[in-house]
């Protein structure tokens, strides 16, 4: 309700040179009366049956035109079961959109408390049933949208499509099983590869290049040494604006490689082919990209965003489980972002490292971005667990740590300034199960990590904004911490 759904389809249909029906308008033609009055006379039961005929109707016979569809028409089996034939595509509209919009105008829309309960209720089912998630969108989003809709065809089966938007920029994510190696291209043109030596050797062969530049793996090589390499070798083999450099590897290649597309010849497209779960679920989304220096992490970057990412959760089988540990540190950040379905999952321990797990964590992440591309307020939020994270990488020196395992340690501590010790054991054990450090090196000095914590990149007027958790799905951002309370926090890492 409230999604626009009418207004996409014709805008679809236009872009497809199809129809567009609005089963509602047809099924008010039908009854003959408004959908308020045969509710009003006849009952939900009665109208659901009569719009699942219509709607039957429509998905059987060819050809088949694009349907906007009654928001609760999937509560029905047999259209369910219909709608596996079709593309079915999302419009992801926040609940405050949805009741602005529809909000005492529909008979399900009466009473803002069910009207809510009825969108959580649905959005689980929706959720799964979508072939497409299209945030909330204009009609020219659509229209642009419509070609990567179509290439879903081109896709293996079960292939999800999201359609990223930024201020910058907007780009389709491909998540499915078996898109490595398939064939699939997301974008035309010279692929150039930059990946490292494991992911390189691995599925270096599943790309079609035009060339391939391959770094050494790990944190130790994201340096402005290594970028030069890369942009040397990206001019060797003749890359312009006609070609791409197609990042494969997880978040060191996707940052680096990002950032070279993002400098070499004042910028080139990027697509991102993440392998790891830390790049499927967060890094490979949002364009930052960037380099370390020996005095910051990510000291050296620029916001590019990628012209397609394309995520195959297949890959992930070949990633060490230590890798695959350090990805759980960033599911369980963004879980706690998210709050709802996400974090009920994680926390339950139902959540598997597949497609859908990289689809909730990217839909949460690709919300963010849209809001805040540049880092000014929303964003902040993703930066959860990482003002210690990053502080404790830089003072030992990218080598001790993984990512994943300093974000982890960077979670409790923003648990513990957050003065929640209930929320932080939990997550301690989620961190512990997935084979993830909960207590800090001893050799490290709690006084350093707070003095790097200092020359975070992040600080603004000299002071160093904290993101703190009031509950999952309720982070608070740029939330002063005094010395004293974050010396506290970081030296009981070393107790936990
Ligand atoms: N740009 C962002 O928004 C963002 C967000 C989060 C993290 N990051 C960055 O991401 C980096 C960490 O990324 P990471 O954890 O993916 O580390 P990584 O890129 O170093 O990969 C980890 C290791 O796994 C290997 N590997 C990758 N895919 C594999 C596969 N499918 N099978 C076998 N081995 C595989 C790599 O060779 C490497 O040795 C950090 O530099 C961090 O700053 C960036």
């Amino acid at each position: 309700m409230g999604a626009g759904k009418t207004s996409a389809a014709r805008a679809a249909a236009a872009a497809l040179g199809a129809r567009a029906v609005d089963s509602d308008h047809l099924l008010v033609e039908r009854l003959g009366c408004s959908i308020e009055e045969y509710f009003a006379s006849h009952g939900e039961r009665a109208f659901r049956a009569a719009e699942e005929d219509v709607v039957a109707e429509l998905l059987e016979r060819p050809p088949s035109p694009v349907l906007s569809l009654g928001g609760g028409a999937i509560a029905s089996e047999r259209v369910r079961g219909l709608l596996e034939r079709h593309t079915v595509v999302l419009l992801d509209v926040d609940e405050e959109t949805a009741w602005r919009r529809a909000g005492g105008r529909r008979p399900l829309a009466r009473d803002r408390s069910r009207f809510g309960a009825l969108l959580a209720e649905r959005a689980p089912l929706y959720a799964t049933l979508a072939d497409v998630v299209l945030p909330d969108s204009s009609r020219d989003v659509v229209r642009r949208a419509v070609p990567a809709m179509r290439s879903l065809a081109q896709a293996p089966a079960g292939t999800r499509l999201l359609w990223a938007t930024a201020a910058s920029g907007e780009y389709p994510v491909f998540v499915g099983d078996g898109l490595l190696g398939s064939g699939f291209r997301a974008v035309a043109g010279d692929a150039h590869v930059v990946t490292d030596e494991t992911v390189g050797a691995i599925y270096g062969r599943a790309i079609d290049a035009a060339s391939t530049v391959t770094i050494p793996p790990g944190e130790t090589a994201k340096t402005l040494a290594t970028a030069q390499t890369v942009l040397e070798a990206l001019a060797e083999a003749g890359l312009d604006h006609d070609g791409h450099v197609l990042a494969l590897g997880g978040g060191v290649v996707g940052d680096l490689a990002g950032f070279c597309a993002a400098v070499y010849q004042r910028g080139v497209r990027v697509v991102q082919v993440p392998t790891t779960l830390v790049a499927q679920v967060d890094s490979a989304y949002g364009g930052k990209t960037g380099v370390d220096l020996p005095q910051g992490k990510n000291y050296a970057g620029a916001f590019h965003q990628p012209t397609a990412v394309v995520a195959d959760p297949t890959a992930l089988a070949t990633l060490p489980p230590e890798e695959l540990a350090a990805g759980w540190a960033e599911v369980i950040k963004t879980a706690l972002i998210a709050g709802g379905p996400l974090w009920k999952r994680v926390r339950s321990r139902a959540a598997r490292p597949d497609r859908d797990l990289v689809l909730a964590c990217a839909r949460t992440k690709l919300a963010v971005v849209a809001a805040d591309e540049r880092d000014a307020g929303a964003r902040q939020s993703l930066n959860l667990g990482h003002t210690v994270g990053h502080a404790i990488e830089t003072v030992t020196g990218y080598a001790r740590y993984r990512h994943g395992e300093a974000v982890g340690l960077g979670l409790l501590a923003a648990l513990t300034l957050s003065a929640q010790p209930a929320l932080r054991e939990e997550v301690a054990g989620l961190l512990a199960e997935h084979g993830l450090p909960t207590r800090l090196d001893p050799a490290v000095d709690p006084a350093d990590v707070v003095a790097a914590t200092a020359r975070d990149k992040k600080r603004r007027g000299g002071r160093v904004g904290f993101v703190l958790v009031e509950a999952p799905g309720d982070v608070r951002t740029h939330v002063a911490v005094s010395p004293d309370d974050l010396r506290a926090a970081v030296a009981e890492l070393e107790r936990s």
